[in-house]
């Protein structure tokens, strides 16, 4: 979808999209158009529930006196809590309520909300950003749907006073969607299209980014002592990768050491020789969810030329069962030289994570790691699919990555460790066990990872499993794969890592 900003003008043939704040307080372009339709939309209002809350709309079709074939009232809701996130609900509505009319393009008029916690450019350019979210669409597999049950808008204009600032300001938001799209994309791809050699090229695409990239195969991660890693991998017939995506943004820093986000990248877990359930296992596709997240972030990164030195590293396999898996009881080395007891192939995430993290450390150096991944279904019985599991070594990066969650949406919430839990993971014959026992699975999962990080480096894992994948549509997220974590390291790293 193409989208453009315009200085405000009332359309003179297709839809309009203008604002009412609670109250039923027409903005001045909705107040124009009234005018002008001999009080259509007020009466229109006065028939209906419609009070300009937010989250309500109303639609007026072709009101006599306008030349615009239909006008959406959309209600923005008190003034005073009008911020920019609401202002991208309020541009995810609007394009939800022009994109099948039929019509090619329309028009979001935005107008001052006095009282508003951004200004008016800012509205424009958050509710622009919150439309194209909005517009996203995993379809390239339906060869069979009509045309006229696809979107139709092709073009949405932005209409406000200052629009060459809210153009400038959409810029790096356009970029950071380049990346949330990307990690849709990949999450959504199943997984006999998207295995761990061909998730590998997609990162490589980034290079025309000036991403460097490089992609370990299974012999140089064999020859790394990579055993948890390949012992995951060992049931496929699709090869395991490790690929490395390197954004130096800021050559000159003091500090040149990178931030470093690690994902788990399972291509499929079917949960190996300790095979999952039937039911619902197609949900396993998304399992590389966390690589998904750190490719797009790389992308936004890049994109947007943040001035950060970064690194990204995901771990890349296919958990299968067959004549060549791993079994419980096998006994794997890590590159750190620690040992694990494989006791359920399916606690895989942690044994990839395990090996990146600990390769990411090794050759990087990073002063801050970030890992993320669906690790668990016990962050989701903890959790729900509202805020994504947070574990640290460090009560500062925790309130910032709270604090970045707010403002963009993708909540946080942190979670306990200790060694209470530590000695949970503990075996009878190996250094350590892949599992702890029944209860705060998603705790032990933690402990284990931390046993990966070296001293001195601050740590966060982020357990998404509750927030990758979503079964319901909301303003600037349709249902389907999320991105969650695109927009929260994007905005983490944009507040305190730049510069
Ligand atoms: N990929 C799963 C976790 C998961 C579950 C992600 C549901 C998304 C939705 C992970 O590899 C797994 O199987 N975890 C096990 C761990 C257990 C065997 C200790 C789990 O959560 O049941
Ligand atoms: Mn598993
Ligand atoms: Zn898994």
């Amino acid at each position: 979808m193409k989208i453009s900003f315009s200085a405000p003008s009332l359309p003179r043939s297709g839809p309009v999209v203008v604002g009412v704040l609670s109250g039923g307080k027409l903005l001045a372009t909705a107040e124009r158009l009234d005018k002008a339709a001999d009080g259509a939309l007020s009466r229109a209002m006065d028939a209906s529930r419609f009070k300009g809350e937010s989250g309500q709309s109303l639609t007026v079709m072709a009101p006599a006196g306008v030349g615009a074939s239909r006008v959406v009232l959309m209600g923005l809701g008190e003034a005073e809590r009008f911020d920019d996130l609401a202002a991208q609900a309020y541009g995810g509505r609007a394009y939800k309520a022009v994109a099948g009319t039929g019509d090619k393009s329309a028009v979001i008029a935005i107008d001052p909300v006095s009282g508003a916690k951004i200004k008016t450019s800012g509205v424009s350019a958050n509710a622009a950003y919150g439309a194209l979210l909005a517009s996203y669409r995993f379809d390239k597999y339906r060869t069979k749907e009509k045309a006229d049950a696809k979107p139709s808008i092709k073009t949405l204009i932005l209409s406000s006073r200052d629009s060459a600032d809210a153009k400038k300001a959409f810029a790096p938001l356009a970029k950071i969607a380049d990346g949330v799209f990307f990690t849709r994309d990949l999450v959504s791809e199943p997984a006999n299209i998207l295995y761990p050699v061909t998730l590998a090229a997609q990162a490589k695409t980034l290079e025309k980014l000036g991403v460097k990239i490089q992609v370990l195969d299974e012999k140089q991660m064999a020859k790394l002592g990579m055993g948890a890693l390949l012992g995951v991998a060992q049931g496929s017939a699709q090869k395991p990768r490790l690929v490395v995506m390197r954004w130096d943004g800021a050559p000159k820093a003091k500090n040149k050491a990178p931030i470093a986000f690690v994902g788990k990248g399972v291509t499929f877990d079917t949960g190996g020789i300790s095979i999952k359930p039937a039911g619902g296992m197609e949900d396993m596709k998304w399992d590389m969810g966390g690589s998904g997240v750190v490719i797009g972030l790389m992308k936004a990164l890049a994109g947007r030329k943040a001035k950060v030195n970064a690194v990204g590293v995901v771990g890349l396999v296919e958990n299968m069962p067959s004549s060549t898996a791993q079994r419980p009881g096998d006994v794997v080395t890590t590159m750190s030289g620690q040992t694990v007891e494989v006791l359920n192939t399916d606690a895989e995430g942690r044994l990839v994570l395990a090996d990146a993290m600990w390769y990411c450390q090794d050759r990087y150096k990073p002063h801050t790691m970030i890992d993320l991944a669906t690790l668990t279904g016990a962050i989701i019985v903890s959790l729900g699919n509202e805020n994504a599991g947070m574990f640290a070594n460090d009560d500062e990066i925790c309130e910032r990555l709270t604090d970045a969650g707010k403002s963009v949406g993708e909540p946080v919430w942190r979670m306990p460790l200790g060694d209470a839990y530590d000695k949970l993971i503990n075996s009878d014959i190996a250094d350590m066990k892949n599992i702890g026992g029944r209860w705060g699975g998603s705790i032990t999962a933690a402990q284990f990872l931390q046993r990966y990080v070296k001293d001195g480096v601050k740590w966060v894992h982020l357990d998404i499993a509750g927030v990758t994948w979503s079964n319901k549509d909301a303003p600037t997220v349709p249902k389907g794969g999320t991105a969650f974590g695109v927009r929260l390291l994007d905005r983490l790293v944009a507040n305190h890592y730049e510069g």
